[in-house]
């Protein structure tokens, strides 16, 4: 069977087009940005921008807080209004100011609270809860977490494997993981450092779980899915055991098939090719840019169409697009200098989102002038 690939909920970045765009090329759920329950709760009016989907195939809205009252009460709030697949409790965010209100990967400083929230919320919803955490040190205390969340109800449990501390850099710990998906009955996703087909197979193998979850990779390149979407097609195609090998035997694997492709077999030629294009390829070519371009374009009709662009940086968002470009300083400056001395006030929410919709076109014209 394939992996199963999540998409990991990002603040800032998976919003309903986002996740759209993940979905499209293949992300098989994608998750919300977190959604601050006492904000909700105090008519905070991102919960409405966040929570909806425009997505056909199911995903998870999820929740930061630090109380089982309030956690409890805007979970009933957003299965009436959107009725999400899963209601997910964020335990992992390790930012200072999540922290320091309680959020977030706080929570992991009291099982006790933790248990409590999450069987408060299962007790009020006909949603199945999910949470996502992250590791301590010691993975005895790791595994007694992940089990305590289990006997308080949740469904699935995405584990980023680094501690808070480590905030993002540093290896993932996949032993921890893996001790995690043979502890617990339900299914485990397993999150950190996946950025290509081959990590990907890494962390499937190192974990023992094919639920894998994708992060900062898919920023600016939902293309990514379809990619790695297509690096297991091709892998079972050609019959390579993947579930049972690491990155350097199924690296061996291809290259001993490569060399049938003298044999004529065309239909495996064309395979081999577009796997070792997954493997070996880290520079940007012209295809791929003009699929980043033309995601962008997509990405920017999508803003319009649901109305997000209020809340979205344009400028920032097409700088993740673009990563990796040729002469890519040369358009970031030219980007930054769109409307630089044009100062629209934030609270003409009509005039933010008219100056944001001219910039989307002025930054689709400049791609097309420069890289088509
Ligand atoms: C910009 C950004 C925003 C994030 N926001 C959230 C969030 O809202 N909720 C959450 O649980 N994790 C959040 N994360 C953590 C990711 O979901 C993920 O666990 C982490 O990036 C590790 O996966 P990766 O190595 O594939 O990037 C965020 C990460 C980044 C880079």
């Amino acid at each position: 069977m394939l992996p199963q690939i999540f998409s990991a909920p990002m603040a800032d970045v998976t919003n309903p087009a986002c996740r759209a765009l993940f979905e499209m090329h293949g992300a098989d759920f994608t998750f919300t940005e977190m959604i601050n329950s006492d904000g909700l709760l105090y008519g905070d009016s991102f919960a409405n921008d966040a929570g909806f989907s425009i997505t056909k195939k199911p995903y998870g809205i999820q929740i930061s807080g630090n109380n089982s009252k309030s956690i409890s009460k805007a979970a009933e709030i957003l299965e009436d209004m959107f009725s999400p697949s899963v209601i997910d409790i964020n335990m992992g965010c390790p930012s200072p100011r999540i922290m320091r209100s309680g959020c977030g990967a706080s929570l992991m400083n009291d099982e006790k609270l933790a248990s409590q929230i999450i069987s408060d919320v299962c007790s009020v919803l006909k949603t199945p809860v999910s949470a996502k955490i992250r590791i301590f040190e010691n993975s005895e205390k790791t595994v007694s977490f992940a089990k305590s969340l289990e006997c308080a109800g949740i469904s699935s449990l995405a584990v980023h494997g680094r501690t808070r501390e480590m905030f993002y850099s540093g290896t993932c710990n996949t032993k921890q993981i893996r001790e995690i998906v043979s502890s617990l009955s339900i299914p485990v996703i397993a999150n950190g450092n996946v950025f290509d087909g081959l990590g990907a197979l890494s962390l499937i193998n190192e974990t023992g779980t094919s639920n894998i979850m994708i992060g900062r990779a898919t920023i600016g390149n939902p293309f990514i899915f379809f990619k790695m979407k297509r690096f297991f097609k091709t892998a079972e195609k050609l019959g390579i055991d993947w579930q049972n090998i690491g990155p350097e035997e199924f690296k061996e694997n291809i290259n001993s098939k490569r060399s049938t492709e003298k044999t004529g077999n065309l239909e495996q030629f064309s395979e081999l090719k577009q796997i070792n294009s997954t493997i070996f390829k880290n520079v940007l070519d012209q295809t791929e840019i003009e699929q980043r371009i033309s995601d962008f374009k997509l990405y920017c009709k999508l803003i319009e169409k649901n109305n997000l662009y209020s809340r979205i940086n344009i400028k920032a968002h097409a700088q993740w697009f673009t990563k990796g470009f040729p002469d890519s300083c040369k358009l970031r400056l030219q980007i930054n200098d769109l409307h630089k001395n044009i100062k629209v006030p934030l609270n003409d929410i009509d005039a933010l989102v008219e100056d944001r919709i001219i910039l989307s076109k002025k930054i689709i014209e400049i791609l097309d002038e420069r890289y088509l």
